[in-house]
């Protein structure tokens, strides 16, 4: 049984708050990694992961993804011959951003590393059940639209199935009954932090983000590993599965966690409700540069200050999205000298991250378009993948 006590998470009990719906406050990671019960990740483990394909993907080695559970068993099985299934999602209640298409980046490396089949779903049904005011309409919209986002990250249309929880409900159903059954209210209020006015659609859909931990032993009627990259924020999803998992006789699927990627705003998750602190995959070039030139940064107030003091590169928004997106580690890791040495002025960031990003939106934005021919062929149909 994991071990976190989610009563931990109520409102006030720290600054920072993180539950599958809202993450507010400036987040500790390393208090988070404690009180969901996950572990680090290890150097062992990241010279594993390079025994085993070569390489360790920068957003490992620089602490993006920075926390997990059972990925050091999903990889122990892999190397004994037993292949592990990938599964990750989307609740499409807006346009994707740069922040959302991180994770997503990792999944397709973990993919072609490891020749794994990947799901992916859309929580239609948890995006419209969430707010009061969104329609079937929207979300049906923003379905579609991130499914193309989803395609356009290059995931390979062979080992690759996305699920949309409405559309294909009939393969999800009897597991999450199988699921549901296994799980008290008591332990739902407590996991998720609902309260009497939760309506009761969200207190019924977890096990429906559960389900796909397990279709795939469904599918090969074998128990089959599976390995879930996400923000750390879904986390209690995990752990109520986990719970179950054993008395349904399958493994408890393995996680790796990432970071939220802090906005152009202040720190914090980037926001698509906060729309000039995030930049869309959709944005036009003009409006990336717009967006970079507001962006706040870890910058003092004067350059005359600046020059004497240095600046904040660790909460400079700025540095960050180079960082992951676009500087080699060498590249930021002196640019965080400088920066902080007060060499570097928050001008000079701000361009080098318009002048890298425009071009990889724009190539992006090709890649969504030619999404839109092959949207059928990466639907879930309930068959096996090819072997
Ligand atoms: N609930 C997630 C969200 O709101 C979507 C999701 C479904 C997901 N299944 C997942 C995310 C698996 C990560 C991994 O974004």
């Amino acid at each position: 049984m994991d071990q976190a006590n989610p009563n931990d998470q109520a409102p006030g009990a720290e600054d920072f708050r993180v539950t599958p719906w809202e993450v507010e406050g400036e987040v500790d990671y390393g208090k988070l990694i404690e009180k969901f019960g996950t572990q680090p990740i290890s150097q062992e483990l990241l010279q594993k992961i390079n025994r085993m394909t070569g390489e360790v993907h920068p957003m490992l080695k620089m602490g993006y993804f920075f926390s997990h559970r059972d990925f050091d068993w999903v990889l122990d099985k892999k190397e004994k011959g037993e292949d592990f299934y990938l599964y990750t999602g989307r609740g499409p209640s807006g346009m994707v951003h740069m922040g959302h298409i991180m994770p997503w980046i990792f999944t397709k490396y973990l993919q072609d590393k490891f020749k794994s089949n990947l799901l992916f779903q859309l929580t239609d049904d948890e995006k419209f059940l969430y707010s009061q005011d969104r329609t079937r309409e929207q979300v049906e919209r923003f379905t579609y639209e991130n499914i193309l986002d989803i395609i356009a990250v290059g995931f390979n249309p062979r080992r690759t199935k996305i699920i949309v929880d409405s559309k294909h409900i009939q393969h999800l159903y009897p597991i999450a009954t199988e699921v549901a059954k296994r799980i008290t209210f008591s332990t739902a209020r407590s996991v998720f932090g609902f309260t009497n006015s939760t309506n009761i659609g969200m207190i019924g859909f977890p096990p429906i983000q559960a389900a796909p931990c397990f279709l795939p032993s469904a599918m090969e009627g074998k128990p089959v590993p599976v390995l879930i990259p996400a923000a750390i924020d879904q986390d209690p999803y995990w752990r109520m599965t986990r719970d179950v998992a054993d008395r349904m006789g399958y493994y408890k699927p393995a996680q790796i966690h990432s970071k939220f990627l802090p906005g152009l705003g202040m720190l914090g998750k980037m926001s698509s409700s906060k729309p000039e602190t995030a930049i869309f995959t959709s944005d036009d070039p003009e409006v990336v540069d717009k967006k970079i030139s507001t962006a706040f940064t870890g910058g003092q107030p004067t350059v005359a200050l600046q020059r004497e003091l240095g600046a904040n590169a660790l909460g400079c928004p700025v540095f960050w999205y180079l960082r992951y997106f676009f500087d080699s580690e060498k590249q930021s890791d002196e640019r965080m000298l400088r920066c902080k040495s007060g060499n570097l002025l928050c001008g000079e960031c701000k361009s080098d991250l318009s002048k890298a990003t425009k071009p990889f939106i724009v190539e992006f934005k090709k890649r969504r378009e030619k999404a839109k021919d092959v949207v059928e062929e990466f639907m879930f149909d309930g068959k096996p993948f090819e072997k």
